[in-house]
C-alpha cells in the first residue's frame, strides 16, 4: 500500500503589522528534499510549507502557510489520513501578542526604545505527536553544544519516534552531519551528508512497534 507522507517544511512568519515579521533563516531546503526523495520513492506526499523560494518538487502536494497557527491547522488535516509526519520546520516559538490592523508608528511617539509583548506559539509537533498512534512521527532539533541530552528530552517531551540533531552549520549547508535519535535509545550518526541522504536514510526508518 502507498504511504501518506506529511512534511513541513521552512520557516513561519509572524506579523506585527502588515508588512513587518518575526522570522528565522530557514530555508527549507532540507525539508523540500525529503518531500522529494519520497514522492521519487512512490510515496504519496503533502508539503507544507512555510514562506521560501523553492519549486515544488514532482507530485508533491503542497499547501503554502505563513503562521504557526496555520502550520498546526493545515498539517493537522494532512496528518489525519497520513502514515508519516516529518516536521522539518522551524516554526516560530513566539509570535506578537496582537497584529497591528496598520502599519506600526512607534517613531512617532518619540521613544528610544520600544518592547513587543510575544505569546507562546503552539507546538505542532507536540500537539500532533501526542495521539499520534502507530504513525511514525520525526522531528528536527538545532542545538549549540551539550545537544544529546536535550534532544532525548525533547523526543520524549514531544512524543516523536526520532529527533534529527543538526548542529548549527546545517543551517543552508550543502552537506551536514545529523544525528539520529530514536525513541527505543537508538542512535544513527550521519557524518557530512547530503540532505538528499539525510532524507533516504529518514524516510527508511523503521516505523513504531
Ligand atoms: N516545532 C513545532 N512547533 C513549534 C516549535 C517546534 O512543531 N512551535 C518542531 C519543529 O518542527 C522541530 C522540533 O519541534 O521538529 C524542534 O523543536 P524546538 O523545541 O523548537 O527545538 P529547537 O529548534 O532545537 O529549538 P530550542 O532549542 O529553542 O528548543
Amino acid at each position: 500500500m502507498t504511504r501518506h507522507v506529511v512534511v513541513t517544511a521552512g520557516p513561519t512568519r509572524e506579523h506585527v503589522d502588515p508588512v513587518r515579521y518575526l522570522s528565522n533563516e530557514s530555508t527549507g531546503r532540507m525539508g523540500f528534499e525529503i518531500a522529494r526523495v519520497a514522492a521519487e520513492a512512490g510515496d504519496r506526499v503533502t508539503l507544507v510549507a512555510g514562506p521560501v523560494h523553492l519549486a515544488t518538487p514532482p507530485g508533491v502536494r503542497r499547501i503554502d502557510v505563513t503562521s504557526a497557527r496555520e502550520m498546526l491547522s493545515a498539517t493537522r488535516r494532512a496528518f489525519r489520513r497520513a502514515d508519516v509526519l516529518v516536521m522539518a520546520a522551524a516554526v516560530a516559538d513566539w509570535r506578537p501578542k496582537r497584529k497591528r490592523s496598520g502599519k506600526w508608528r512607534g517613531k512617532d511617539d518619540g521613544y528610544e526604545v520600544a518592547s513587543i509583548d510575544l505569546v507562546r506559539n503552539p507546538d505542532v509537533l507536540a500537539t500532533l505527536a501526542r495521539r499520534k498512534g502507530k504513525r511514525l512521527v520525526i522531528g528536527f532539533a538545532l542545538e549549540t553544544g551539550g545537544g544529546l541530552a536535550r534532544a532525548r528530552r525533547k523526543l520524549v517531551r514531544k512524543n516523536a519516534d526520532y529527533i534529527v540533531l543538526n548542529d548549527a552549520s546545517a543551517l543552508g549547508a550543502g552537506r551536514a552531519s545529523a544525528t539520529i535519535l530514536g525513541r527505543d535509545g537508538s542512535r544513527k550518526r550521519l557524518s557530512r551528508r547530503s540532505k538528499a541522504d539525510i532524507a533516504r536514510v529518514l524516510l527508511a526508518m523503521p516505523p513504531p512497534r
